[in-house]
C-alpha cells in the first residue's frame, strides 16, 4: 500500500525560499565561490540553487563530495566516510558546502574541518532544511532554507530506503497512529 504523504513544503515555496538564500549568498560578497554539493541528498537542491545563485549574478563552480555515516540500524554512528571525494584542489577558496538537512551535524562538521585542513580560505555551509533538535556536533548552517520539525522527511532529493527522492516537494509520512 502507498504510504500516507503528507507535504510540508510544495514546489512554489522551496523555489521561492531559494530565490531568497542565493539572494543572501550574493550580499555575502565572497568572491569565485566553489560550491560542494554532499551527495547524496543534496543533489536537486544544489541543481536548483546553482540555478539561482545564476538570476542572482553569481557564476560559482560545482563539485561533488559523496559521505556517508554509517553504524548499526538507522542510527549513525558518528563516523562519517569518503565514499567519493572530489576532484580539485580547495586551497584558497571560498567553498560553500550545499546540503538537504543539517541533523546531528557530523556529516557537515565532517566536510568543513576536511576542507578547511585541506586550506580552504573559508568554508561556509547551506542546508535546505535545519533540525536543530537533534544537534550533536558544534556547527550551524550560515544559510539555510527552512528549520524543519523533527519528522523523517523525504522528496526534493531525500529518500526514505532509496526511495521518493523524484518527489517535487517535501514531505513526510504519516503514521498510522499520527494525529492529522
Ligand atoms: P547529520 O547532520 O550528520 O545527522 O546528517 C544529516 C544527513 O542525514 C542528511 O544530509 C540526510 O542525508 C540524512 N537525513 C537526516 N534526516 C533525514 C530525513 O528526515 N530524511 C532523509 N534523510 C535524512
Ligand atoms: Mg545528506
Amino acid at each position: 500500500m502507498a504510504p500516507d504523504i503528507r507535504v510540508l513544503y510544495d514546489e512554489a515555496t522551496i523555489a521561492e525560499r531559494i530565490d531568497a538564500l542565493a539572494e543572501e549568498i550574493k550580499g555575502a560578497g565572497r568572491p569565485d565561490l566553489l560550491v560542494i554539493a554532499v551527495l547524496k541528498g543534496s543533489f536537486v537542491f544544489a541543481a536548483d540553487l546553482i540555478r539561482a545563485m545564476h538570476h542572482a549574478g553569481l557564476a560559482p563552480e560545482i563539485e561533488f563530495i559523496h559521505l556517508s555515516s554509517y553504524g548499526a540500524g538507522t542510527t549513525s554512528s558518528g563516523e562519517v566516510k569518503i565514499l567519493r571525494d572530489v576532484d580539485n584542489d580547495v586551497t584558497g577558496r571560498n567553498v560553500l558546502l550545499v546540503d538537504d538537512i543539517l541533523e546531528s551535524g557530523r556529516t557537515l562538521a565532517f566536510a568543513k574541518d576536511l576542507m578547511r585542513s585541506r586550506g580552504a580560505s573559508t568554508v561556509e555551509v547551506v542546508a535546505l532544511l535545519d533540525k536543530p533538535e537533534n544537534r550533536v556536533a558544534d556547527i550551524h548552517a550560515d544559510y539555510r532554507g527552512f528549520e524543519c520539525p523533527d519528522k523523517f522527511v523525504i522528496g526534493y532529493g531525500m529518500d526514505m530506503g532509496h526511495a521518493w527522492r523524484q518527489l517535487p516537494y517535501i514531505g513526510y509520512v504519516v503514521q498510522e497512529d499520527e494525529e492529522d
